[in-house]
C-alpha cells in the first residue's frame, strides 16, 4: 500500500535501522524498486527530483507509484526530493505524494525557516509530513547547484529549525555530496552524533550513491532513519541497457532493452536494502 513517511521513519528510528529511499525517472525503475522490496519484505521510498518532473510530471510519476504500491505487500512512499520552491511542494503535494522535502538549504538561515515552515503548514493539514534541510549537501542534484563551500549542519541551528518549523525528518551535511564522488569521502560522523544527541525527529542522509557500505551503516547507527540513492541507480539502469545493446545491436523494442535495465536496478536496490537494515520490517 501507499503511506506517508510519517509512522515508517519513526518505526525505523525505534528499530535503529534506515529506510532506503531511491530516486526513480521512469516506470522501469519503479517496479525494479518496488520489486525488490517486495522481495525483502522491506518498506521502501520512491522520489524524484524537480528535474525528474521536468522530464514527467508529478501526475505521470505518482501514478506509476500508486498502481506499484496498490499491488505491493510492503508500505511504499511516494516523496517528492528536494523540492525547491513552495509551488512545487504543492504541485507534489496535489498530485498525492505522501511525503515532501522543502530544500531551504539555499537560503540564509530564517529564510530556510519561513520557506519550511509554509510548506509545513500547508502540507500537515492533509496529514502529509515534511523533510527539510539544513547546512548543504554537496555536489550537484540533478540540475541544481550543490552551491560553494557545502556548510555542514550546526547542531545547535538544527534544534533551533526543528523547533521553529515543525518538520518532521531533516536532512544533514557531513561531508556527502551528490553525484559520483572523487575517492571515498570523509564523513563527520561525530557531528551526526552530536546532531542525534539534539534533535529528536528522523534524520536522512543524502549524496549516499559512492558511500561505502560500512559507512553508510555506521550513519544509521548513529541515528539515520532515511538513504537516499540517485546517481548508482542511473547507472545500474544505464549498464543493462548498454550491455544489452552491446549484445544485441540490432534490437529496436525498448521491452527488451529496459528489462535488463530495470534488472540492474533491482538488483542493486536489493543490495542497498540490506545495507540500511530493512530486510523483513514491512
Ligand atoms: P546520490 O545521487 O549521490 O545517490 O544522492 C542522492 C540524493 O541525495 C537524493 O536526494
Ligand atoms: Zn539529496
Ligand atoms: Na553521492
Amino acid at each position: 500500500p501507499l503511506v506517508t513517511t510519517k509512522e515508517l521513519l519513526l518505526k525505523a528510528q525505534e528499530g535503529h535501522y534506515a529506510v532506503g529511499a531511491f530516486n526513480v525517472e521512469n516506470m522501469e525503475m519503479v517496479q525494479a524498486v518496488v520489486a525488490a522490496a517486495e522481495e525483502l519484505n522491506a518498506p521502501v521510498i520512491m522520489q524524484t527530483t524537480p528535474s525528474t518532473l521536468k522530464y514527467a510530471d508529478a501526475d505521470y510519476f505518482y501514478a506509476n507509484v500508486k498502481t506499484a504500491a496498490q499491488k505491493a505487500k510492503v508500505p511504499v512512499v511516494m516523496h517528492l526530493d528536494h523540492g525547491n520552491s513552495f509551488d512545487l511542494a504543492m504541485k507534489a503535494y496535489r498530485a498525492g505524494y505522501t511525503s515532501i522535502m522543502i530544500d531551504g538549504s539555499h537560503e540564509l538561515f530564517d529564510e530556510n525557516i519561513r520557506l519550511t515552515k509554509s510548506v509545513v503548514d500547508a502540507c500537515h493539514a492533509a496529514g502529509v509530513p515534511v523533510e527539510a534541510e539544513l547546512g548543504k549537501v554537496g555536489g550537484k542534484e540533478d540540475d541544481l547547484e550543490g552551491g560553494e563551500g557545502n556548510p555542514y549542519t550546526v547542531p545547535s541551528e538544527a534544534v533551533e529549525f526543528v523547533n521553529a518549523t515543525d518538520v518532521d525528518s531533516l536532512a544533514v551535511a557531513i561531508g556527502t555530496a551528490h553525484g559520483v564522488y572523487k575517492g571515498i569521502p570523509k564523513l563527520d560522523v561525530e557531528r551526526l552524533s552530536e546532531i542525534r544527541e539534539v534533535v529528536s525527529i528522523p534524520l536522512v542522509l543524502h549524496g549516499t550513491s559512492g558511500v561505502p557500505d560500512e559507512a553508510v551503516k555506521d550513519c544509521i547507527s548513529r541515528g539515520i532513519c532515511k538513504v537516499n540513492y540517485a546517481t548508482d541507480l542511473r547507472i545500474a539502469f544505464t549498464k543493462g541497457v548498454k550491455e544489452y545493446m552491446e549484445k544485441n545491436p540490432d534490437a529496436f523494442d525498448p521491452k527488451k532493452y529496459n528489462s535488463a535495465g530495470r534488472e540492474e536496478v533491482k538488483q542493486y536496490v536489493m543490495s542497498k536494502i540490506k545495507v540500511c537494515g530493512s530486510v523483513d520490517k514491512a
